[in-house]
């Protein structure tokens, strides 16, 4: 009975605990952590998107996507100071739900870390072909070059993003060959993020003209579902904007004091994200407007369509925020602060290579649990003997991440990896709440307050905004998901070492690198360096 394979809570607790490591991180630290996963593409990039689909309601739609996103922290602050391992909302389905679940949110975490990687390659390139290759050097790269088939404010005739694809290799590389990222070198892109953005609001909000704000909601609330449009249908795209804050659960085993400091880090990052968000959002659409491009029937162009790509080609659209493939600076340079849009193009171009570079550690990570579980083939944590990296997990991932990136438009990608976090964030919501239920006694180092109506809030929410994306995105769950069936019913559901009676989670031999055997090396690549990159 495939429900029936649950992994004892006590036997991944009593793993972590055998390979329980030094806690060190602080409150302060989780939560740059936090921002360094959180702020990227989303807000530097996906702001002309979610004004396409709501005008001046993007304010409020990052306001619904906060509040979806802080219920479920705080459930997710709950089951990771309780059980803090690898394996984030994999791992915590495993021991409340079962093993066939919790392959469903693995492989839905797979859209969550993936195609999210993706995403921010293609926003990297906007701003890298703009910033860069444009402004600094005059060099307009063609549109068959800087662009998908179907990318958004890019001409039509678009067919390879090669700056996305590029850069999406070159973090795989450096992941593969072992790079990390320190802490201090996160602290120094937060605050060069943190930086850009305060510059930002220092320099809009003056020069808001309340006009811009009317009409606030073009496209109303509630656009319908599936239709994209609309405050919570923008809200749903701009909820790409806070993922990235549930890593800090990953760091949960690392925390000193987990029951303070993880839920510190989670609401902390994620309460200060949104405070600059809207505030963001109010200083781009406040000064030039962001009104969205109407189709004929009065309804917003899809953003990320060729139709909006036309009219985005056209004289009259030239200054839109909408069309813009580099919004943050388009802002400034639109209202006379050219060098500083240019800075703050700078500081995209240099922070978001570190949200990838996360992302894509996160998805090694979460195939490696798998594999190690026995759902995925060990093969593909194969340790290389030099690097002591997954490379060929890195590789794959790299490889299918830099594809999505060369070829999709970067709202889509990003309404797809939301549809697979939405999931992930369900599930946890549900564990959490079985748990309280099944498991009352076992020691909550932080408990969800008001539980039964935050846990229901989250499952509610995340439901609510999965239905609000566009059809396509919401189509890709059920498909990846089929996918997934044929896999775990093909190859996991034989090779799983809870369903072949390995109760304890298996470990793989650990020792050091023998220098007289080459290649040998069966050393767990996530110990030591367990840590993601930015703790
Ligand atoms: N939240 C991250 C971003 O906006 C993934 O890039």
């Amino acid at each position: 009975m495939i429900f029936g394979r649950v992994k004892p809570l006590d036997a991944i607790l009593a793993t972590a605990e055998k390979k329980s490591l030094h806690r060190s991180l602080g409150a302060v630290q989780l939560t740059l952590f936090g921002i360094g996963c959180i702020i990227g593409t989303g807000i530097f990039v996906l702001t002309a998107a979610g004004a396409q689909k709501a005008g001046p309601g993007l304010m409020l739609a990052f306001v619904i996507a906060g509040l979806v996103c802080v219920v479920a922290a705080l459930c997710y602050a709950e089951i990771a100071a309780m059980v803090p391992v690898a394996g984030s909302a994999y791992t915590y389905t495993y021991s409340v739900m079962g093993e066939f679940l919790a392959w469903t949110v693995g492989w839905a975490l797979v859209l969550e870390y993936a195609i999210a990687a993706s995403a921010v390659s293609v926003g990297w390139s906007g701003y890298f072909t703009g910033t860069i290759l444009n402004e600094t050097f005059g060099i307009a790269l063609p549109a068959w070059l800087s662009a998908g088939p179907l990318a958004l404010g890019g001409a039509p005739g678009g067919f390879i993003n090669l700056p996305a694809m590029i850069i999406a290799l070159l973090i795989t590389w450096l992941l593969m060959v072992g790079t990390t990222e320190s802490a201090r070198v996160n602290a120094v892109l937060v605050t060069i993020k943190v930086a850009a953005l305060t510059v930002f609001i220092a320099l809009t909000l003056p020069r808001i003209d309340g006009g811009n704000f009317s009409p606030f909601l073009p496209a109303g609330t509630f656009g319908g579902f599936g239709t994209g449009v609309g405050a919570v249908g923008a809200a749903a795209t701009i909820f790409f904007a806070y993922v990235g804050f549930d890593a800090v659960s990953t760091a949960a085993e690392e925390t000193k004091n987990p029951q303070r400091n993880v839920p510190i880090g989670l609401i902390g990052s994620l309460g200060f994200c949104t405070i600059f968000y809207v505030l963001v959002a109010a200083g781009a659409i406040g000064t030039i407007g962001g009104q969205p491009i109407m189709g004929p029937n009065g309804i917003p162009f899809p953003a990320g369509s060729e139709e909006l790509a036309r009219q985005c080609a056209m004289p009259q659209y030239a200054e839109a925020l909408v069309c813009s493939n580099e919004a943050l600076a388009h802002v400034l340079r639109t209202i006379g602060f050219g060098p500083i849009g240019d800075a703050v193009g700078y500081a995209a171009i240099l922070a978001l290579p570190s949200v990838i570079l996360i992302l894509l550690f996160g998805q090694t990570r979460i195939f490696f649990v798998m594999s190690r579980d026995g759902l995925l083939p060990e093969k593909l944590s194969t340790v290389h003997p030099k690097w002591r990296t997954p490379y060929v997990v890195t590789a794959i991932t790299g490889g299918v991440v830099a594809v999505a990136a060369a070829f999709f438009p970067v709202g889509q990608l990003a309404d797809i990896a939301n549809a697979g976090t939405l999931y992930a964030f369900f599930m946890v919501a549900i564990a959490v709440m079985l748990l309280r239920r099944r498991d009352p006694a076992r020691e909550r180092r932080f408990r969800v307050p008001l539980l039964w109506l935050v846990g229901p809030l989250t499952i509610g929410g995340t439901l609510f905004l999965f239905l609000n994306l566009p059809t396509e995105a919401m189509l890709v769950l059920p498909i990846w998901s089929v996918v997934g069936f044929l896999i775990y019913f093909g190859y996991s559901y034989r090779n799983s070492h809870l369903g072949r009676g390995l109760i304890e989670v298996h470990e793989p031999e650990i020792h050091d690198v023998d220098p007289d055997i080459p290649g040998l090396d069966t050393r767990d690549p996530l110990d030591p360096p367990r840590r993601p990159p930015g703790v």
